[in-house]
Parts: structure tokens; sequence; C-alpha cells
């Protein structure tokens, strides 16, 4: 069994470098299948999510070449299939954006319902009533989501509730469908942008993306050509609260600060010093710091994504703060663990309470899931003594080379395998 095997205590200095975007780059290597031609595409990171996405692209028909350790060289101008494997599927959720990237491509899709990590339902209604919209017919037979687009064309898309997926899945679905495509109450994440970049530069008509309403015009054929994906708002973010939560001073370097403008909001609250420049950001942490309530919301709003990392920093913090999940239902599971930290953390539905302030100790925990596994982290560097995390698979997800990153910031973190 692989571990993680942190010695806290050590705030952390110096500089870390951001890598490419995951749930832009999940997104992008699918919307790659709308391709007819050779795309080169820049800063991938290299974590197990995108492994997994290359091999189904490629199970496909699509051809990859990896150019360098962030480069791949794409090619899908031969897609043999338009059925997904069942069990790859199941590993991610952007699994999910094979639907609407093979019913713009070959006119139909077979994929499994999504996998991911667990918090609550996590519906997928909203990608289906955009298809239907644009005319596609869409049934689940023996468990796969079968989806029929030879009729597929521009339509009127408003979604129920602010949905990443949904935006995107019905971008792809629509890049090539004839007419206009009009969305509305779409989501504005950076990477709901960053696909609208990538497919506008291989010659979509794509505008809109980053406010809530996008219009698409459907184009015939997409091209080829190069494009570098995003740096990670989350993983800039992870960072940002290891740093506050050790007490440290770190400067992150390839992030875009405008994306990190509610974290940065809320650290300033905290007493946080945060220095923003062209592309990096320095986190100082050498003050005692303020309990703050937090909500988090669609973007611009505080992510979701970075509410564990919070909750993690706001046990260190002396106080109570409120913590509220708007976005999903049940994202509290990792606090079963912090609480074996010597957190003391109190949860009714959506809002976690956190009386901060208690020495955290090291304690065998385990990753719940992506960003719990996050949390994880941040929480055994502030401890004292020594804390082992298991299920590294989740973190293994999402961070890149997270050892090797901590370890140059100063921290004592290696990784075993028993
Ligand atoms: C994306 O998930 C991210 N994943 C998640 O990050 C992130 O937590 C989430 O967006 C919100 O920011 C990827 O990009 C791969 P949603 P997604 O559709 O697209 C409800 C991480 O850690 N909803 O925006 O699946 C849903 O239940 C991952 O990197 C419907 O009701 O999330 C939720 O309450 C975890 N019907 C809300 O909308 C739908 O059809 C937002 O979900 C779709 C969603």
């Amino acid at each position: 069994m692989e571990k993680l095997i942190i010695k806290g205590g050590q705030p952390l200095h110096g500089e870390v470098c951001i890598s490419g975007a995951k749930n832009a780059v999940v997104a992008i290597l699918c919307a790659v299948l709308l391709v007819d031609g050779e795309v080169t595409i820049e800063n991938i990171p290299d974590i197990s999510d995108v492994r997994v996405l290359i091999d189904m692209i490629e199970t496909l028909g699509a051809k990859v070449t990896r150019l360098d350790i962030s480069t791949y060289k794409i090619d899908c101008s031969n897609l043999s299939t338009y059925v997904a494997d069942v069990e790859k599927s199941k590993k991610m959720r952007a699994s999910y954006y094979l639907i609407g990237a093979l019913l713009g491509r070959m006119g139909r899709a077979h994929v499994p319902p999504p996998g991911g990590c667990n918090f609550g339902t996590r519906p997928i209604d909203q990608h289906i009533k955009g298809f239907e919209s644009l005319g596609c017919k869409v049934d689940i037979r023996n468990g796969i989501i079968e989806a029929d687009g030879a009729e597929l064309r521009g339509g009127q898309v408003y979604l129920d509730v602010v949905s990443v997926g949904a935006t995107i899945n019905i971008m792809l679905a629509a890049a090539l469908a004839p007419g206009n495509t009009v969305m509305e109450n779409a989501a504005k994440e950076p990477h709901v942008v960053d696909v609208a970049n990538f497919l506008n530069s291989m010659g979509a008509n794509i505008r809109g993306a980053g406010t809530d309403v996008i219009k698409i015009k459907g184009v015939e054929k997409l091209h080829g050509g190069t494009y570098a994906v995003i740096p990670d708002q989350i993983e800039a973010g992870t960072y940002m609260f290891a740093t506050a939560a050790t007490r440290g001073d770190v400067l992150i370097k390839n992030v875009i600060p405008k994306h990190m403008e509610a974290v940065s909001a809320k650290f300033v609250e905290m007493g946080i010093e945060v220095w923003e420049g062209d592309d990096e950001i320095r986190v100082v942490a050498n003050k005692p710091l303020n309990k703050v309530n937090v909500k988090t919301l669609p973007y611009p709003g505080f992510p979701t994504d970075l509410q564990p990392p919070m909750v993690a920093l706001l046990a260190t913090v002396d106080g109570t703060s409120i913590v509220t999940e708007g976005v999903w239902d049940n994202r509290y599971q990792y606090t079963a663990e912090l609480d074996k930290m010597g957190c003391r953390i109190t949860v009714d539905g959506r809002v976690a309470v956190i009386e901060g302030g208690r020495q955290l100790q090291g304690a065998q925990v385990k990753a719940t899931d992506l960003r719990a596994g996050a949390c994880m982290v941040i929480a055994a560097l502030a401890a004292t003594g020594v804390t082992e995390i298991t299920e590294l698979r989740h973190i293994d997800r999402g961070y890149e080379r997270i050892v090797e990153k901590l370890s140059a910031l100063g921290a004592d973190i290696k990784r075993i395998d028993e």
C-alpha cells in the first residue's frame, strides 16, 4: 500500500510552479475528437486523469504522441468508433465530455455514466437537456448513455443550474452543429473559457465564454493547430492554502492572479499578505490569522474545490469559522479524517462549523477524494508529529509531482510503498 508520510511543522518557503489545469485539460482532450487534423497541446499535467483519458481517446481511434513531459500531438483524422470503454469511463467524471465530442464529430455516442469523486448525487440531467435542445435523442440502455445526433443542429438552451460540465459538453456538441446555439445561465469558470479558446483557435465560432450567455455558430470543420492549456487555478489555490496553513512565505509561479481573486480576497480578510504579479502570486502568512466565514459558489465565487483546503486552514486559526458549501450536497465526508488529527468540526448539511486554533496532531488518515486528499496534506504539513495518508490514487488524479513540489518548499514529505 502506498502512503504519504509527512512530518509537519515546517513553514513552507520558496517558489513553486503551477502545472496545466486538470479541469481544462480533461475537456480539451475530449474536444480534440472534434478536430479533423493534428493538434499539439502544451502544458498538459502529468496526472492520472490525463493518462486515463488519453487511453480512452486512443481506443476511439485518436493517434497520440507524447513530444515531451507536458506536450502531446494528437491526430483524430480517423476515429474508429463512437462507443467509449466502460471500465475506463467509470474511473473519472470528465468521461462525460466524450458524449458532446462524439456527438459533434460522429453524430452518435455510447458512453457509460461517469465516475469521479463522490459528493452525493451528481446528476447529468442538464447535459442531456442541452443535447436534446440541439435535436439529439438520448436514452439510457443497459446502463449506457446512448445519444443519437443524426439531426444535430443549433438550438436554445437554458441551464436550470450553473453547471461547468453541462456548459462545456453543450459547447462541444454545438461547435460543429449546423445553425446557431445560444446557451443561457452558462458556467463562467476559467476552464470553460479555456475550452472555448481551444475550439476557437481550431476554427470554431464561440462567443461569450466567461459570461453567462454563450453563442455558438456551428462550423463545418475544425482544423489542427497548437494550443497551451491555462495554469491550474485549484492547484495554485492548494499551494496558497498550504503556505498559509504552515505560516510560510511562498512565490507561486505560472498562475493567472485574476482566477485567484476570491481566494486572495479571503486571505486578505484573514490577515495573510498576498502580492500579485503578472503571472505569479506571493503569499506571506507571518501574523496571527483572523477567522472568517466562507460560502462556495460558481465562479467568480469562492471555488468549491478549495473548500476542503480552506477548512484545513481554518482549523489552524483561533475562533469559530463557518463554511457553507454552495455547490455540492455532500462535500464534507473528509472532515471525519480531519477530526482524527484533533480538529473540531461540526457538519450540518451544507454548513461546517470549525472551532479552530487547536494544535493539529499527526495521525493515520486517508484521502477520501481528490481535494479531500489535498486537505489532508495541508493539515499534515501544519500538524505536529507524523501523518500517514493513504488512498493516494485520489491525489494522483489531480496533483502533478506533489511530493517533489512540496519538498522543494522545505516540507518533510515522502511517498513509500509498503
Ligand atoms: C466540475 O464538476 C469539476 N470537475 C469539479 O471539480 C467541480 O467541483 C465542479 O465543476 C464545480 O466547480 C471537472 O471539471 C472535471 P457541475 P461538474 O456540473 O462539471 C449540479 C475537482 O475536484 N448539476 O458544475 O461535474 C450538481 O449536482 C472536481 O477537480 C445538476 O443538477 O460540476 C452540482 O450541485 C470535483 N445537473 C452543481 O450542478 C447537471 O446536469 C454543479 O455541478 C449537472 C450538474
